[in-house]
C-alpha cells in the first residue's frame, strides 16, 4: 500500500504548525510536506520556519517566486492598483504562493494540499481558487474543525509542538515585497490608536530631510531609479526602504473583506506608495482625458479581481489588453518629492507627453490656427441647456406665485 501525502502551505506560524499533526491524527494522512514559498518575507520567517519544521520531524520545500511576484506587482503599478486605499501586497502574493505550492505537491506526488487559514479571512478564498483547478483534495483543518486560537495554544503545548505564541509578538503579521500587514489583538478595536512600534518599514514620518527620486517608466513599467536600471526586486526592495525611510506608505483602515466582515488593519507599503503615485502622475501628462477617465474604470475591476485573488479572471486579461494598449506611451520620467512623511510628483516628463506648452501657456496668441477669440463661441454655448432648465423652473414658480391665492394648495 502507497503512503498518502499532503502538501501544507506552511509558515512555521501557530496555524500551520498545529496543522502538522492535525492532518495525521484527524485527516489520517501518513505524510505532511511542508512548503513555503519566498516572496519577500525578511530572512528571519525563513530561520523560524526552518527550525520549527526541524523540531516537528517534517520535511519542507522552499520556494523562490520573488521574482515572478515582483513582475505581477509590477503589473499592479500599470491597472494603478489599490483595494479601498491599500496597494494589495497580501492579496497579490497568494495566487503565486498557491500555485507554487500546487507545483510542489503535483510533483511530490501529493494526494491533498493544505492550509492553515480560518474561514473568516480572505486568504481561504486565494489559496482554494488556485488548488481546485487541480485533482488534489483541499483541506483546511483549522476552518473544517472550527479551532480558535486559545484551543490552538493549548493543544500546541499538550503536544509539545515548537511555538512561542505564534508569529512573533502580539500581532498577526504578513510580509512580502510589497506591503507589510499587522493586524489582530489590541489592533482590533478600530479607535485603538497604533503605537509606533507596529512599524518596521517605515520611520516616523517627517523626520527625514527631503529628498528628490527620478523614477524612469517603460510602457507604465518602473525600470530605473535615478537613472540606474534595476530589475524589479532590487528596484522595489531600494524603494522601500528609501520610501520607508520617510515614512511614506503607511495605511491604517477598515477593510470590507470578500465574506462581508469589516477590519481594522494596517499596512505599510512604502515602494508601492511611491511607484503608484509616480506613475499616475505620467499618466497624466501622456494619457487624453478620455482614456485617462475610463482607465479608472477598468483600474477598478483589475483591483477587484485581484483582492479576490483572481488575477487569472477572464476578465483580468481582457482588461489587460486596454491596459497594455494606453500604456505603450507611459514612458518617460518622474520626479518625486519626499517632504514631511509624504512623496509627491514634482516633475514629468515624456516623448508622447499629451501637451503643447504654447497652447495652454498665457503668453501665445495662436496655436495650431486657434487664436483666443474662436472659444467665444463654445463659451457662450456652455451651460445652455442649464440655463434653460432653470429658466424654466423659474418661470413656472413665478407664474404660480401670481395666482391669486400665492400658489398655497388649498
Ligand atoms: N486583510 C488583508 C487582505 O485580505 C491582509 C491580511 C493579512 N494578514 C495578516 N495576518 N496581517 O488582503
Amino acid at each position: 500500500m502507497s503512503t498518502s501525502k499532503v502538501a501544507l502551505a506552511f509558515s512555521g506560524g501557530l496555524d500551520t504548525t498545529v496543522c502538522v499533526p492535525l492532518l495525521k491524527e484527524e485527516y489520517g494522512y501518513d505524510e505532511v510536506v511542508g512548503v513555503t514559498v519566498d516572496v519577500g518575507q525578511p530572512a528571519e520567517e525563513f530561520d523560524e520556519a526552518d527550525e520549527t519544521a526541524d523540531a516537528l520531524g517534517v520535511e519542507t520545500h522552499v520556494v523562490d517566486a520573488k521574482a515572478e511576484f515582483a513582475d505581477l506587482c509590477l503589473d499592479a503599478v500599470r491597472a494603478n492598483a489599490d483595494y479601498q486605499g491599500y496597494p494589495l501586497g497580501t492579496a497579490l502574493a497568494r495566487p503565486v504562493i498557491a500555485q507554487a505550492i500546487l507545483d510542489v505537491a503535483v510533483d511530490e506526488g501529493c494526494d491533498a494540499v493544505a492550509h492553515g487559514c480560518t474561514g473568516k479571512g480572505n486568504d481561504q478564498l486565494r489559496f482554494e481558487a488556485v488548488w481546485r483547478t487541480s485533482d488534489l483534495e483541499v483541506i483546511a483543518p483549522i476552518r473544517e474543525l472550527g479551532l480558535t486560537r486559545d484551543w490552538e495554544v493549548e493543544y500546541a503545548a499538550e503536544h509539545d509542538l515548537p511555538v512561542d505564541g505564534g508569529n512573533g509578538g502580539d500581532w498577526s503579521i504578513d510580509t512580502n515585497l510589497w506591503s507589510r500587514s499587522v493586524e489582530g489583538d489590541a489592533l482590533e478595536d478600530p479607535n485603538y490608536v497604533p503605537p509606533e512600534d507596529i512599524y518596521e518599514w517605515t520611520d516616523t514620518p517627517g523626520e527625514a530631510e527631503t529628498e528628490l527620486v527620478e523614477i524612469t517608466f517603460e510602457e507604465g513599467y518602473p525600470v530605473a531609479l535615478e537613472g540606474e536600471q534595476m530589475d524589479a526586486v532590487t528596484l522595489v526592495e531600494t524603494l522601500n526602504d528609501l520610501a520607508g525611510e520617510h515614512g511614506v506608505g503607511r495605511t491604517d483602515m477598515m477593510e470590507d473583506r470578500m465574506l462581508g466582515l469589516k477590519v481594522r488593519e494596517n499596512y505599510e507599503h512604502p515602494a508601492a506608495t511611491a511607484l503608484l503615485t509616480a506613475h499616475e502622475a505620467l499618466e497624466g501628462l501622456v494619457l487624453t482625458a478620455e482614456e485617462r477617465q475610463f482607465k479608472q474604470q477598468v483600474d477598478a475591476q483589475w483591483s477587484q479581481k485581484a483582492y479576490e485573488g483572481l488575477v487569472m479572471a477572464p476578465l483580468v486579461d481582457a482588461l489587460e489588453g486596454f491596459i497594455a494598449t494606453t500604456q505603450e506611451r507611459v514612458t518617460g520620467t518622474v520626479t518625486l518629492k519626499f517632504e514631511g512623511g509624504q512623496c509627491r510628483p514634482v516633475g514629468r516628463d515624456s516623448e508622447f507627453a499629451t501637451y503643447s506648452e504654447s497652447a495652454a501657456s498665457f503668453d501665445t496668441e495662436t496655436v495650431d490656427g486657434i487664436a483666443q477669440e474662436d472659444a467665444t463661441g463654445v463659451a457662450k454655448y456652455h451651460g445652455f441647456q442649464t440655463r434653460l432648465a432653470n429658466g424654466a423652473k423659474e418661470q413656472t414658480k413665478q407664474a404660480t406665485e401670481a395666482l391669486p391665492d400665492g400658489g398655497s394648495e388649498q
